[in-house]
């Protein structure tokens, strides 16, 4: 069975879809799930959050959307049990300007995968704050996308244009495509307007919201300081924990 690959994707940037990605992965690990992490913001905070040098890396994803490394050559097996990355530094920021000249620049990542592809049961990508060629390389090489948000006034601003995006990548290049969901991450429900914004997300897309929210948590920004998830840096933290309960109901969604 070739793996179910997942992005997290929502062009604000600070949203935590980085926090979501690694959290998500590592809760999965740790359920037995064999999950590929795939790096693909130029930014490399998967990279460094799972104790990777970005600074000494060979063989990134960059080398891999252009083609000149293949996958099995780019994938880094991480300290964590069942849970590889293929890393990603700045020289991803140049990849962008190489693609736009490519045959088919929008399936790269999908073809990069598709080699590795039954080796895993999840494959999971963490996308850059924009909606550019990196995140439509995301949307076409997924299955499904989860959509981490903050509870904040211009939250649904930005969820109008990236459905759009979604739409237009299914419509276009990727049919299966599916919004998994959209998870509210570092929630204050003592906030008003947090509790606000949540409902009017409630009215317009109750039918993706995830029924766990992720509240703010101090641990969970600190672990990736110490190169690791916070499932093996504070395992009975809230915010852990409520990734850990997020990562079960992805699963049962797929
Ligand atoms: N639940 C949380 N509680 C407290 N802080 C959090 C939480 N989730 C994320 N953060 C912090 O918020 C900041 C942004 O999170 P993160 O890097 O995951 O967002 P991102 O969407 O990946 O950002 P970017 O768009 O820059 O890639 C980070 O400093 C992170 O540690
Ligand atoms: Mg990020």
């Amino acid at each position: 069975m070739s793996a179910y690959v997942i992005a997290f994707a929502n062009q604000k940037g600070g949203v935590g879809k980085t926090t979501s990605c690694i959290n998500i992965a590592a809760a999965c690990a740790s359920m037995g799930k064999r999950v590929l992490l795939i790096d693909s913001d130029p930014q490399g905070n998967t990279t460094s959050g799972l104790g990777i040098n970005k600074k000494s890396l060979k063989s990134t994803i960059y080398e891999g959307l252009i083609g000149i490394k293949t996958a099995e050559e780019c994938i880094i097996h991480t300290s964590f049990q069942d849970l590889d990355l293929v890393a990603s530094n700045i020289h991803l920021a140049g990849a962008e300007f190489e693609l736009m000249d490519m045959e088919h620049r929008e399936a790269c990542l999908k073809n990069f995968l598709a080699p590795v592809a039954d080796a895993y049961d999840l494959v999971m990508i963490d996308c850059p704050p924009s909606l550019s060629l990196l995140t439509v390389n995301a949307l076409c090489a997924a299955n499904g996308v989860v959509i981490p948000m903050q509870c904040e006034y211009y939250a649904l601003e930005g969820l109008t244009q990236l459905m759009m995006t979604i739409r237009k990548v299914k419509q276009t290049y990727n049919p299966g495509l599916v919004i998994l969901g959209i998870l509210i991450t570092m929630y204050n429900a003592r906030l008003n307007l947090s509790v606000q914004v949540l409902d009017e997300i409630k009215k317009y897309y109750a039918d993706k919201l995830l029924p766990v929210t992720i509240p703010r948590s101090v641990k969970l920004t600190e672990a990736p300081s110490h190169g690791e998830p916070a499932l093996y840096y504070d395992p009975y933290n809230k915010g852990t924990q409520a990734y850990t309960e997020a990562a079960k109901e992805l699963l049962g969604r797929i």
